[in-house]
């Protein structure tokens, strides 16, 4: 049989030419690399990656995957932030957190931004400034909430859900922190005020790494978690959400280009501070972590600044 070792060297090649999951890193020397992780034996979350196969050029575009394997010292976001020309968030994705904040379900998607400065690492502090900080009888809601995370690969215009996939480089874990005080509190009821309750520098975490379609060919069927403190406040699935990654690509490209290393945050599953009847809300020094399986997670510390 010839076409068996054939069959295996096609294989492996197919291998090195596709990442599986893409991350930025500074290695021993202190420079920064791309890289596709290699996880560790038992786990899936690229935050316990200590080594990488380096990528050369850009993953936006034409890039290699190198044998060259380096340590990694410190992961960074997955892009830098400039390269991310729009960070989009998703209001109200799952019916579960709808109910517990006592909203309606909308029947298109709820689309804000936040700028690309509150893009953060996967583990560096969360900045909390003075404004955002209890004051008086005005009291600092902050929040947390785990979120799907797309990552735009090509540019996209006017495309349909069937298409929608062909323009995704991959998916990631994001924190979209929340501060209940300016979103609502100070938000123009009854409408939110969406970017100032959660667009503050730092306030969109992201990472570890963006895991590519090839690994996740359905990310509709993830757990989605988050942690305060070691224990878990939201476990949910992104089965739940009401519109899947497919839509909101499609649908947020009716007018609107949607450009290489734009990111789309997907909305929160139920947990979160604002459904309780017994809010514990988050102060300086409390460290959240972010989860999604077969991705990883971020954990990030309020810093009171
Ligand atoms: C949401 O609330 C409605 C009405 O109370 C209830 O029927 C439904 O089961 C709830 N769904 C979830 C996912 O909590
Ligand atoms: C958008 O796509 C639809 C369906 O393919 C097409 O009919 C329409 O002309 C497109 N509109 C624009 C502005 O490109
Ligand atoms: C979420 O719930 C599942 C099923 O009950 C459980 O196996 C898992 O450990 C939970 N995850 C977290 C982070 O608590």
């Amino acid at each position: 049989m010839r076409t068996l070792p054939l069959f295996s060297l096609i294989a492996s090649l197919t291998f090195f030419v596709n990442a599986q999951r893409f991350v930025r890193f500074i290695s021993t020397d202190n420079r920064e690399y791309y890289g596709d992780a290699i996880l560790p034996a038992g786990t899936t979350d690229a935050a316990k990656s200590t080594r990488a196969r380096v990528i050369d050029g850009d993953i936006l575009g034409d890039f290699k995957i190198t044998d060259r394997v380096k340590a990694i010292k410190k992961l960074l976001a997955p892009l830098p932030s400039e390269r991310v020309r729009t960070v989009r968030c998703v209001g109200l994705n799952y019916v579960a957190h709808i109910n517990e904040t006592g909203q309606v379900i909308p029947k298109w998607p709820i689309l804000f931004y936040k700028p690309f400065t509150a893009l953060n690492s996967p583990s560096d502090p969360i900045p909390i400034s003075a404004g955002y900080q209890t004051q008086g009888d005005f009291v600092s809601k902050m929040d947390y909430e785990t979120e799907l995370v797309i990552v735009i690969k090509k540019r996209a215009f006017n495309i349909s859900d069937d298409e929608a996939l062909d323009h995704v480089l991959g998916y990631t874990v994001g924190h979209d922190v929340s501060h209940r005080g300016w979103q609502i509190d100070r938000g123009g009821q009854p409408q939110p005020q969406y970017s100032m309750g959660k667009g503050a520098d730092g306030w969109a975490p992201w990472g570890p790494a963006i895991v590519s379609t090839n690994v996740i060919g359905d990310p509709q069927t993830l757990g989605i978690w988050t942690k305060v403190n070691g224990v878990t406040m939201q476990n949910s699935s992104t089965a739940n959400m009401i519109f899947g990654v497919k839509h909101l690509v499609s649908f947020f490209s009716m007018g609107t280009t949607l450009l290489p290393g734009d990111v789309i945050f997907t909305g929160t599953p139920s947990g979160v501070n604002l459904g309780k009847a017994n809010p514990v809300w988050l102060t300086d020094g409390d460290v959240v972590e972010v989860g999604l399986e077969n991705v990883g997670t971020c954990t990030n510390a309020l810093k009171y600044v």
